[in-house]
């Protein structure tokens, strides 16, 4: 009897075995990919610390989400750059403003083969940078800015979107914006929750995304990167109120928090893959330090495994392509 008779490596030898035991796939339809529209804009024009990923115009945004809905992504994810900001981010509520016009447009040329999803958030839309209206000593005031979350959600549901994301970290807005959206009609917006959202260096070139104005940090409402028991605290708030679906944000560095919410959740579970974790892998890639493709799909498979259901990623197009090869 030779030794070792149990031997892993058995079921590794071919790719079919290796395709039979298979744990985890990642598949196109659970890939959103997030899309920024800029008021004004007459051309795309790219996003330098994001390569490959834009600022959209009104028209280039209906042709982007249409080629992706093509590819077979699950979802859309709309983030508006407004021309112009003021305190209470108005552009935020303003039927006519950027974001809600493109949830219009988006919904108009693809909402009946994909689920379309607005940002629920003031920061692209404040001209302090904030993700919420400020108090007279230039601190965030949570319940006003709930009213303003209340009212922009009414907007995008009016705008015809299907999923509202809340990532602004306000104490009670999913209560708040569920009963905003039931006494307006609008019972089957569905909500995910950005329960877990850390205050994170990983969001940099989102903020050149969306020309963020912030100056300081948000980390009076988003949460310490060492917690987890405080991220399992917002999780059961979140599915109290009455959220749909929850989100971890940022996805890699959190892969423990994302498997801890989704073993104690039963509601869909979803992580957002942000703009630096995409930022790091293009840059080792274009110095021809990593395989960009084989990174990409690890990224993902990795954060699949850990629980996410949905993964919102700026790869989401190429993902899904490379996924169907
Ligand atoms: C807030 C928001 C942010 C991101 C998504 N929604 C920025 C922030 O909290 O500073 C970051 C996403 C990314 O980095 O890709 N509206």
């Amino acid at each position: 009897m030779g030794f070792p008779e149990i031997r892993p490596r058995r079921l590794r030898g071919s790719e079919p075995l290796r395709r039979l035991v298979g744990e985890t796939t990642v598949a196109p339809r659970e890939l959103v990919l997030p899309m920024f529209v800029k008021e004004g804009l007459a051309e795309p024009r790219p996003v330098s610390s994001l390569p490959g990923v834009v600022q959209h115009s009104r028209e280039s945004l209906r042709k982007a989400a249409a080629d992706a809905v093509q590819a077979g992504v699950g979802g859309l994810m709309i983030f508006g750059v407004p021309a112009t900001r003021d305190p209470d981010g108005s552009g935020a509520t303003d039927p006519d403003g950027i974001l809600n016009v493109a949830i219009r447009d988006v919904v108009e040329e693809v909402g009946g083969a994909t689920v379309v999803m607005g940002d629920l958030c003031l920061d692209e839309f404040t001209s302090h940078g904030h993700c919420g209206v400020l108090a007279p000593d230039g601190s965030v005031d949570n319940d006003a800015t709930l009213a303003r979350y209340a009212d922009m959600a009414v907007a995008q549901a009016a705008a015809g979107v299907h999923v509202v994301g809340l990532s602004g970290m306000m104490d009670g807005q999913v209560g708040v914006v569920r009963a905003a959206l039931d006494r307006a009609g609008h019972p089957d917006t569905v909500i995910l929750a950005y329960a877990v959202k850390y205050a994170s260096a990983f969001y940099g070139p989102f903020r050149e995304a969306v020309e963020s104005a912030l100056v300081g940090d948000r980390r009076t409402y988003q949460q310490d990167p060492g917690n987890v028991r405080e991220a399992l605290r917002e999780v059961a708030l979140d599915v109290a109120e009455g959220a749909d679906i929850v989100m971890v944000k940022p996805a890699l560095p959190y892969l423990d928090v994302l498997a801890a919410v989704a073993s104690t959740v039963d509601i869909p579970v979803a992580a957002y893959q942000v703009s630096g974790e995409y930022a790091m892998v293009e840059a080792a890639a274009a110095n021809g330090w990593l395989d960009r493709e084989r990174t990409i799909l690890e990224t993902l498979t990795s954060i699949r495994r850990a629980g996410a259901q949905i993964i919102l990623t700026y790869w989401a197009v190429e993902a899904a392509r490379l996924l169907r090869r």
